[in-house]
């Protein structure tokens, strides 16, 4: 499967922080955020993805990514000229998708915990959409999916005043080789963007959505608030110091999904500057080997 970062957006709930450089490029603890949903799709097994950044930003996207080659990825750009809506990726990426199945993630959801349920999701993927349901305080906030007793979806909405339940819906999406159709089909907003709920619910309406109900031992996590970014930050920082393991970090996932055999992956430690990322790498690959 394909896979798509959508990391452009105005950032304004974050201004003046997101006035000089797109949020996606800022830190949570201690790598750019980018890192933490590419790292989600190559967990998923996914290796040709496209990065869809803000005009402005490509080139720092590009200075922190490359071609993804040194991963043993093929990452592909493009960009969205104006936040026109989180569909607009699918016909903005038309032609990388070609009619394929493709999984689209939000570059500043960060997803922590058992990755069955994406693996799993992505193998068992025939066709039509499929979404995910995470239970949150705040459902105001997101796209909210309703289920009826016998958990058959009901309706979706984007950001309710009245959410009908407490099952938001995170920004990791599955859709059959019809996305970019179906997007270019869709109508803007009030607010004058292409809504992946209007393309969530076309797909509803075909009987073609599928949600899936993620437990409560998976941590999902944005960071579309300053208060929403420090929890991140807090949240990574606290696991990372417990286990003394890294979360999102690319090269040691790209080593141990076999992106990377181990002359590769120690070729590209040795590009790194001397740092306690570079250290880490380096123990990993002792560990490893011995
Ligand atoms: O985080 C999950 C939520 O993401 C979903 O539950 C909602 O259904 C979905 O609409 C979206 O809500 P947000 O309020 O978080 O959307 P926001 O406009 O903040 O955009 C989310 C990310 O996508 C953000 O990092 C910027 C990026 N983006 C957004 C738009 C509208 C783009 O790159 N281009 C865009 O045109």
């Amino acid at each position: 499967m394909k896979g798509i970062i959508l990391a452009g957006g105005a950032g304004s709930r974050l201004y003046p922080i997101s006035k000089a450089y797109s949020k996606q490029l800022m830190y949570v603890y201690d790598k750019p955020m980018i890192y933490y949903p590419l790292s989600t799709l190559m967990l998923g097994g996914i290796r040709e993805i496209l990065l869809i950044t803000t005009p402005e930003d490509q080139a720092s996207f590009q200075r922190l990514l490359g071609d993804g080659s040194a991963l043993g990825l093929k990452l592909e750009w493009a960009v969205q000229e104006e936040p026109k809506g989180i569909a607009q990726a699918f016909t903005i990426g038309a032609e990388f998708i070609g009619g394929e199945p493709v999984c689209l993630i939000l570059g500043d959801n960060l997803f922590y915990g058992p990755y069955n349920f994406f693996r799993e999701a992505i193998r068992g993927f025939g066709s039509g959409a499929l979404i995910f349901g995470y239970r949150v305080k705040d459902p105001e906030r997101y796209g909210v999916v309703e289920y009826d007793a016998s958990d058959q979806v009901l309706s979706i909405e984007e950001k309710p005043l009245k959410p009908k339940s407490n099952f938001a819906v995170p920004g990791l999406y599955i859709y059959d080789g019809e996305v970019s159709r179906r997007a270019a089909r869709l109508q803007p907003s009030p607010r004058g963007e292409l809504e992946i709920t209007d393309l969530n619910r076309a797909y509803l309406e075909d009987g073609q959505l599928r949600v899936n109900r993620l437990g409560r031992g998976i941590a999902w996590l944005d960071t579309g608030t300053t208060e929403s970014l420090l929890e991140a930050n807090s949240f990574i920082g606290s696991i990372e110091h417990r286990q003394g393991l890294k979360i999102g970090c690319i090269e040691e996932i790209a080593y141990r999904m076999g992106f990377l055999d181990e002359a590769a992956f120690k070729a590209l430690l040795e590009t790194l500057p001397r740092s306690p990322y570079r250290e880490y790498l380096e123990q990993i690959a002792k560990d490893e080997t011995h």
